[in-house]
Parts: structure tokens; C-alpha cells; sequence
């Protein structure tokens, strides 16, 4: 019988370990036994960028990036976009089971009647220039919201944290159409808690004069669509993120504005406004040889392309397609769809991609659909934002809730100079003259 352990010999002094594997795991603190003397550390892990290192147990999303699988809680993805809203994925997320009715009818309510702001949001919102990047007014105006709930840094109370949950997931899409209406000097729009979650947030950002806000069926349902193909991701950059803030119990408003920080960078999910800048730059078909070209040879990415963990297809990017076709249906058709199908098609075919495994992810039709439903390049990575603050709170409530979880704190290999002397200023000023 094969034992699942793994057997380790220290060249450097002949001893020979053994410990166990879990999970396709073995533990990095195991290592630690390994010395060469009494005085020894112990061995550590060197993995940058986390390439290979799992950094906790989740019961939330599992993904196969070979088969291209995601599922939230066991339900695979195209189920709950065919089959759900998001605010029943939302709940899925949470709490690990699917609501029955009379649960989502309370949890809806629960939420509806949590989305208007404080007045107080307003004030942090005037502060910003007219045209500050609404990323950046999204993140500090949900830190600003910690001083709005100084209550919430209670984070071993599970009933004051469900608040909180439930609060910043019914403020985001407020605070979203908050940073859009002032970056267009238009008057902030209150929720209508008539609405659906995306019927509220579209009346948020669109409502003018109109008595009520009406919003079309098929935008409002690809909205709904998005949001549940963006709600988790395991532990990708933002998500880690939470859990590393979250692990110093941070008030979860901070942790989210750290995480949604981390979501900004065009390598996460800041690429799909990228994404439609790429495609502006390329601007013709006949044009996307030469940029393709450009890209193998080192000069930039070909952003929307590429993810860490799929390797064969993203299947949001699967699902993002067909959405695509249903809003275009509505709106007409996005020029730069003609420039982006071919330039997968390019990229598909060849081997510097496809050696690499490097297929659309997410990003890379999110943004066209975005476009085509009116928001403007800037307002993409604060779509992905809110219904990605779901995820992060699953994910810190799980990390707040794990025993083996401490706070989160990495060792280094030191590189630099040791025990150096401080000189006098002026000698440091005779080495320099001398240099
Ligand atoms: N275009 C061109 N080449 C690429 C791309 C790309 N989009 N992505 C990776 N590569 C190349 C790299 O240059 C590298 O080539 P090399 O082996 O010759 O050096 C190889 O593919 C592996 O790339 P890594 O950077 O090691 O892959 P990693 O897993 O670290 O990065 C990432 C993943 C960041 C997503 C990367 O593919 C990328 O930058 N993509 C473009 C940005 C993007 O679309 N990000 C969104 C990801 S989805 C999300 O976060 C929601």
C-alpha cells in the first residue's frame, strides 16, 4: 500500500524525513524540522508569487484550470448564470447553500434596505476632482465608510459582521454611481428600493429627470449575469489580499478598499479597461498582425489574455461571449468586436499563445459588453468591484472563522548589506565628491 507521505534526505547532513501529504499537500512548516544544527532556522520555501503555495482551505469557489471548471459552493457556473440572480448567488457564496424562497426574500430585503449612503458619503465625493478615475474614489470612499461604522472593527461578532456584510454589499453599486454621477457634475441619484440590485445600480447611475427609472430587461439581466460570473475567484490577487488585511482584524470596510486596490492593477482586474485601449490602438483589422507581432516580440501583452490559473479556457469568457450577442442585440453592434474576434482568432492560431496556454479570460469581452451598454472605459474595473466584494467577504468571514488562520506574515531571504557603520554626514559627503 503506497503511504501518503513524502520522504525528503538533507544532502548536507545524510538525515532523511518524512511527512505526510493532505490534500496534494505537504505542510511548509514541516520543513522546518530540517536543520543542520540545533542553531539552524530550518528550512524555508522560496515561492514568489505564490506559484505553488495553497494559503488556506475554502470551502467557497473551486476551480480545475485545465478543464476549465469553476464552481461557487459544487454549483458550476453556467448553471447559476442561466439559472439565478446574483443576489442568490450572493447568498450561495455566503452561506453555502442555495435559499429557498422565503431566505432570498429576506435577504433581498435585507439588502435593498441597506444601499443608501450615509450623508456624510457625499461630502468624501465633492472632495474629488471632476475628473478623478472613479477606482480610486471607490476605494477611498469605502475606507471612509470604516468611519462611518466604527463598530465593525468587532470582527469576532458574527451578528455585526453579517451587518457589515450585508451593508457593503448593498453600498457599493451606491457609491459606484455616486463616483460616475460626479465625474459628470450630474446630481446623485437615490436608490429605488422598488428595483432589482442591477435595476437599482443602472437607476443610480442613469436616472435624469424621468419620475422612475425603467431599465431594458435584456441590459439589466447581462448586468445580473456579469456580476455572478465576477462574484469569486478563490485566491487570486484581490482575494488575497482581503485575507491578508483582514488577518490584523481590520475593519472589513478597509480590507475591502485594500482588496479592490489590489483588483485596479491592468494585470488583475484593471485589463479589462485595458483591454478596450489595446483595441483602440489597434483600431483596424489590418492592423493586428503588426500588434501581435509586437507583443511576441516582448512590446507589451495582449491584455484580456492569459490567466495564472486557466490554461485552457476561461469558461466566464465562454459564457461573456453569448452574453455578449444578447446585449449587442439591443444596442447594435460594438465595432470593436469585428477587431477583437479576429484578433483571437489570430492568437489562437498561433504558437507563441498557444505554447504558452494563453487564452481570453474574463476581461477580454467584459468590456465591449460594458461599452455597449453606455459605461465608459474607467467605470469596468468598478463593475468588476461590486459584485467581487462578495467573494472577498465570503473569503474573509471563512479566514475569520479558521482556526489554523493567523495573522498573515511571510519570511523573506535577506539580500542585502548587514552590520554597516553610520558615518558623519560629512564624510558621507567627501565619499560622494570622491565617487
Ligand atoms: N500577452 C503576451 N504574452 C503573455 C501574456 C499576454 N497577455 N500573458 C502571459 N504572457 C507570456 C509571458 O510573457 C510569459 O512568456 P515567457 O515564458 O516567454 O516569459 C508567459 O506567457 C507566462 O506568463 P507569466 O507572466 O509568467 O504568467 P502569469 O501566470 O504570471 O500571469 C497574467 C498571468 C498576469 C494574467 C498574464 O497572463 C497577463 O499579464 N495577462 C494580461 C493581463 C490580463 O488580461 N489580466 C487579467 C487576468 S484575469 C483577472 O485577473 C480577472
Amino acid at each position: 500500500m503506497p503511504s501518503s507521505t513524502l520522504t525528503v534526505t538533507d544532502n548536507r547532513t545524510d538525515r532523511t524525513y518524512t511527512f505526510p501529504i493532505e490534500d496534494g499537500t505537504v505542510r511548509a512548516m514541516d520543513f522546518r524540522r530540517i536543520k543542520t544544527s540545533d542553531d539552524d532556522f530550518g528550512l524555508m520555501l522560496h515561492d514568489p508569487a505564490f506559484m505553488n503555495t495553497a494559503s488556506c482551505r475554502s470551502d467557497i469557489t473551486f476551480i480545475d484550470g485545465d478543464r476549465g471548471i469553476l464552481e461557487y459552493r459544487g454549483y458550476p457556473i453556467e448553471q447559476l448564470a442561466e439559472q439565478c440572480t446574483f443576489l442568490e448567488v450572493a447568498y450561495l457564496i455566503l452561506f453555502g447553500d442555495l435559499p429557498n424562497a422565503r431566505e432570498l426574500d429576506h435577504w433581498v430585503y435585507e439588502i435593498t434596505h441597506h444601499t443608501m449612503l450615509h450623508e456624510t458619503a457625499k461630502k468624501f465625493m465633492e472632495g474629488f476632482r471632476y475628473d478623478a478615475h472613479p477606482m480610486p474614489m471607490l476605494v477611498s470612499s469605502v475606507a471612509a465608510l470604516a468611519s462611518v461604522y466604527p463598530e465593525a472593527d468587532n470582527v469576532h461578532d458574527a451578528t455585526n459582521r453579517l451587518l457589515q456584510i450585508k451593508r457593503l454589499i448593498a453600498k457599493m453599486p451606491s457609491i459606484a454611481a455616486m463616483s460616475y454621477r460626479h465625474s459628470l457634475g450630474f446630481p446623485y441619484v437615490y436608490p429605488d428600493n422598488d428595483l432589482s440590485y442591477t435595476e437599482n445600480f443602472m437607476n443610480m447611475l442613469w436616472r435624469m429627470v424621468e419620475p422612475k427609472y425603467a431599465a431594458n430587461p435584456v441590459l439589466a439581466r447581462a448586468l445580473e449575469v456579469l456580476f455572478i460570473l465576477h462574484a469569486d475567484h478563490e485566491q487570486n490577487c484581490s482575494t488575497s489580499t482581503m485575507r491578508v488585511v483582514g488577518s490584523a482584524l481590520t475593519s472589513p470596510y478597509l480590507c475591502v478598499a485594500s482588496a479592490a486596490s489590489a483588483l485596479a492593477g491592468p494585470l488583475h482586474g484593471g485589463a479589462n479597461e485595458e483591454v478596450i485601449r489595446m483595441l483602440d490602438e489597434i483600431d483596424s483589422i489590418a492592423d493586428i498582425p503588426a500588434y501581435i507581432q509586437n507583443v511576441k516580440e516582448g512590446r507589451g501583452r495582449l491584455m484580456g489574455f492569459g490567466h495564472r490559473v486557466y490554461k485552457n479556457f476561461d469558461p466566464r469568457a465562454k459564457l461573456i461571449k453569448k452574453i455578449a450577442q444578447d446585449v449587442f442585440g439591443v444596442t447594435g453592434h460594438n465595432p470593436k468586436l469585428e477587431i477583437a474576434l479576429e484578433l483571437e482568432r489570430i492568437a489562437l492560431r498561433d504558437d507563441y499563445f498557444t505554447s504558452r496556454k494563453l487564452y481570453p479570460n474574463v476581461d477580454f469581452y467584459s468590456g465591449l459588453i460594458y461599452q455597449a451598454i453606455g459605461f465608459k472605459p474607467e467605470m469596468f474595473t468598478v463593475l468588476f468591484a461590486i459584485p467581487r466584494t462578495v467573494g472577498w467577504l465570503a473569503q474573509w468571514q471563512e479566514m475569520l472563522d479558521d482556526e489554523e488562520q493567523k495573522i498573515a506574515r511571510p519570511r523573506q531571504i535577506y539580500t542585502g548589506p548587514r552590520s554597516r557603520r553610520v558615518v558623519p554626514m560629512a564624510e558621507r559627503e567627501l565619499a560622494a565628491a570622491a565617487r
